[in-house]
């Protein structure tokens, strides 16, 4: 068989850079997906000497998505990996948040994600050991946002990215079982992953950890062997509470 075939969404910068970066440098053909052709081209050529192509897809956007699918399906027939990488954070206190506020987020971390998922879905099935990884967040654990006084209790301008990144763990335990249940798709193991606070520009680069330190727990999950779990949420130390 020829080298794994991995797609990695927002892969132009940030955890995505580093997570195409280094499953590349792990042997897989890396598909590094970006909104934008030119940014994506930059990003490809940053990583010369890997076997790494920009591919455009902008997750919010349904026939960008179904042309990547077709053309991964016309150059390799399959996909081994997917991470759904691409996110967006917007600031906004939770008391001034309307409901037209909530869209750009839920349309890129959670409409974005099934979007994608959906289209590849039977480019995954033709993988022998094929993995999804949903990269999630520490601010979607209940535990966290219901302790009193903590950071993630009182971070009210994260409240609807908050809320989509639970929207992912609750899909990502959803498209577990449904597989599981899928004579065809049983062997598709899915989890959710946090990179934790890792300085991009998504915060600010407030973050404390590198984008090369945030990726190793996508990579992790992606590269799990046929025994490995499914439907578990998980930082680089282990499984998470939801
Ligand atoms: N940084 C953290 O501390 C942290 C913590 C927990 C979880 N995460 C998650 O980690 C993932 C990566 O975030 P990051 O910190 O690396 O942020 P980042 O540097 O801002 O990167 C986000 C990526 O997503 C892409 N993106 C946004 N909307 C998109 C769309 N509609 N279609 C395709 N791509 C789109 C961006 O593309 P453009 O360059 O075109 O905008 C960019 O490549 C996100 O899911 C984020 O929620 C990050």
């Amino acid at each position: 068989m020829t080298a794994p075939v991995a797609l990695v969404t927002g892969a132009n910068k940030g955890v995505g850079l580093a997570t195409a970066r280094q499953l590349a440098e792990r042997g897989f053909t890396v598909l590094l997906g970006s909104r934008d052709a030119g940014r994506g081209a930059a990003a490809a050529r940053e990583l010369t000497g890997l076997a790494v192509r920009p591919v455009a897809i902008d997750v919010t956007d349904q026939a960008s998505v179904d042309a990547a699918a077709a053309f991964i399906g016309r150059e390799y027939g399959r996909l081994d990996v997917l991470v759904n990488n691409a996110g967006l954070l917007v600031r906004k206190h939770a008391t001034d948040v309307t409901a037209d506020d909530l869209r750009p987020e839920f349309e890129t971390n959670v409409f974005g994600l099934v979007r994608v998922i959906h289209a590849m879905l039977p480019l995954l099935r033709e993988s022998p050991s094929p993995r999804i990884v949903n990269v999630a967040s520490n601010s979607a654990i209940f535990a966290k946002a219901t302790e009193p006084g903590s950071m993630f209790a009182r971070s009210h301008e994260s409240f609807a990215y908050s809320a989509t990144k639970a929207a992912v763990n609750m899909l990502t335990v959803k498209y577990a079982n449904a597989f599981l249940d899928d004579p065809a798709l049983a062997h598709v193991k899915v989890n959710a992953v946090t990179p934790g606070y890792v300085a991009t520009d998504l915060n600010g680069f407030q973050g404390v950890r590198t984008t090369d330190e945030g990726a190793r727990v996508s990579v992790h999950w992606a590269t799990i062997g046929d025994d490995g779990p499914t439907g578990g949420f998980f930082d680089e130390d282990g499984p998470l509470p939801w």
